[in-house]
This record gives structure tokens, C-alpha cells and sequence, in this order.
């Protein structure tokens, strides 16, 4: 399959969307299509697209890295495949704009480990979240032994890898993995809203203070406070700053422009 068909991207509004496109796989993640992922990544960096919603066509987010891929892999193959996975995963984590999971159904293994790779997770009811890897006698390899545990604290952590039992949708909402749980046919209009909400603020601003929550969480306190004062600083050179508090005096919507 061409990689514009394994990862579909198209324009909603102000959103970039990509969409998971192995339905009859659920989604799952060999070479392939992570790096169709990678280039769909790297095209949205260089549009004016405001914010990116992942999503999975059919019942799936991502049930996980291609197991029948990975049936075959030598152990320096398998390093290299984790090795994509996490580039793959990084460049995610590493555009400006926000990005935003909508979780349509399974997000197991690599699957969870992606959406964990957003800055934040929708679901729908139907979603299911899990990292079975241990009953393959696997263990994750896309990132779900750090970023999951920093998402939901290492306890959830440990119970969700060492298990490798899924959860469901409202579970997800309870450990904080998922922010909010919709309805399934509510769950792109409701992923779609927060994108346009995004587009209201100042773009220089959503990208400083998406690097500072970033960069900080993986710093000691007062590095991240550091952070934040230089980073507060440097938007104060903008010309958002200047229209963002005049229309506020003014009591009308500003009009950003991004410098
Ligand atoms: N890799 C490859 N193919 C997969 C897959 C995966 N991770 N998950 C599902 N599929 C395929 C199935 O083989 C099946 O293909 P066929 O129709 O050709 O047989 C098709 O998708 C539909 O799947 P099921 O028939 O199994 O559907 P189901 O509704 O009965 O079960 C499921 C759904 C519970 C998600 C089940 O498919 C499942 O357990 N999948 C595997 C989940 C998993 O273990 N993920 C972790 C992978 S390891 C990993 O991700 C490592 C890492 O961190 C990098």
C-alpha cells in the first residue's frame, strides 16, 4: 500500500489529521508504517496547521507493533525497530503545535505507547487501553516503560506492563491516561473543537509553553522554573503579546499573527 494510504492526512479547520489506515491489521505498527507515520509527521511541521488530531480508521487506534513482524526479527533487528519506533514517536512529541490522540477503539502495546506520545488523549467509550507485551514475552519497546509511567504515575504503570491486562475508556479517565471520554461519533467533533480552540490563542505562546511544559517535566524543579521565566520573557517580544493584551483592554478577539 502507497504510505499516503497506510497513514491518511487531510485539513479539518485549523487541524492536521492523520489516520491509522491497516484496518484489517487494527492498526498494527510494522516498518512500514511507521515510517509512512514519520513522513506524515514531517509534512504537517511544514503547514500552517494549528494543531494535529491522530486517529485509527476501524475498530483500532493501534493494537500494538506488528506481531507477525516481529515473529521474525533477530535481536539487533528488534533494537532497530524500537529504535524507529521511538524516532518515529519523538518527532510526534517534538512538533510546536499541540497534538491530540483521539482514541477510537484498541490502543494496546505500541498503540498505547502512541497515543502516550501526544500531548494529551481523547477517547471514545469504545476504547480499550493496555500494554500486553509481557504475554508475548515481550516487553514495550515504543516508549511504554517511560512515557506511560510518567503520564499515570509508575503504580498504574507497573500494574498495566507487568499484567498486561487492558482497560477500559473510563478507567483510562480515572488514571488520567484519557482527559476526557465521548461518545464514539462524538469523539472527532469533540478532538476537532479543541484544535480550533488552540487556533484562537497565540501560536508563539501555545509553542513556548508546550516546549516549557516539555523540556521541564524532565528537569529538576528549578531548571523547569528557569525555563519558564526565560521562555515568559521571550514572548514579550512578540507582536502577539501587544495585540493579545490590547484586545483584551479593548474587549474584542485577537487577531494573532504569529510573530
Ligand atoms: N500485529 C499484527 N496483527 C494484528 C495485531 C498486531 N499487534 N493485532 C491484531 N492484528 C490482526 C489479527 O492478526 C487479525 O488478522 P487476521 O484477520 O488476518 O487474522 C486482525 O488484526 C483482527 O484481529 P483479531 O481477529 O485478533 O480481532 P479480535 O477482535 O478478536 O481481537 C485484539 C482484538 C484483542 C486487539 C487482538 O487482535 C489482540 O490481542 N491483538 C494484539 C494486541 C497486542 O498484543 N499488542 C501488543 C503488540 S507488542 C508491542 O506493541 C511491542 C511494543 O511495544 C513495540
Amino acid at each position: 500500500m502507497p504510505q499516503d494510504e497506510i497513514v491518511r492526512s487531510e485539513r479539518r479547520g485549523a487541524a492536521a489529521v492523520l489516520t491509522l489506515n491497516r484496518p484489517k491489521a487494527l492498526n498494527a505498527l510494522d516498518v512500514d508504517t511507521l515510517e509512512a507515520l514519520g513522513e506524515a509527521i514531517d509534512a504537517v511541521a511544514d503547514t500552517p496547521a494549528r494543531a494535529l488530531v491522530l486517529t485509527g480508521e476501524g475498530r483500532a487506534f493501534a493494537a500494538g507493533a506488528d506481531i507477525a513482524a516481529m515473529g521474525q526479527m533477530s535481536p539487533g533487528e528488534a533494537e532497530r525497530f524500537s529504535r524507529l519506533g521511538h524516532a518515529t514517536f519523538e518527532a510526534l512529541e517534538a512538533l510546536e503545535i499541540p497534538t491530540l490522540a483521539a482514541v477510537n477503539g484498541f490502543a494496546l502495546g505500541g498503540g498505547c505507547e502512541l497515543a502516550c506520545a501526544c500531548d494529551w488523549i481523547y477517547a471514545s467509550g469504545a476504547a480499550r487501553f493496555g500494554q500486553p507485551e509481557v504475554g508475548l514475552g515481550l516487553i514495550p519497546g515504543f516508549g511504554g516503560t517511560s512515557r506511560l509511567l510518567r503520564r499515570v504515575g509508575i503504580a498504574w504503570a507497573k500494574e498495566l506492563v507487568l499484567t498486561g491486562e487492558p482497560i477500559p475508556a473510563d478507567v483510562a479517565l480515572r488514571i488520567g491516561l484519557a482527559n476526557r471520554v465521548f461518545e464514539p461519533e462524538a469523539l472527532l467533533p469533540a478532538a476537532l473543537e479543541a484544535a480550533e480552540s488552540v487556533a484562537k490563542r497565540g501560536p508563539l505562546a501555545v509553542a513556548a509553553a508546550k516546549r516549557v511544559m516539555q523540556e521541564g517535566q524532565g528537569a529538576d524543579v528549578r531548571t523547569a522554573h528557569a525555563l519558564e521565566q526565560h521562555a515568559f520573557g521571550l514572548v514579550f517580544a512578540s507582536r502577539d503579546r501587544d495585540e493579545g493584551i490590547a484586545a483584551f483592554l479593548e474587549k474584542r478577539d485577537p487577531d494573532f499573527d504569529g510573530v
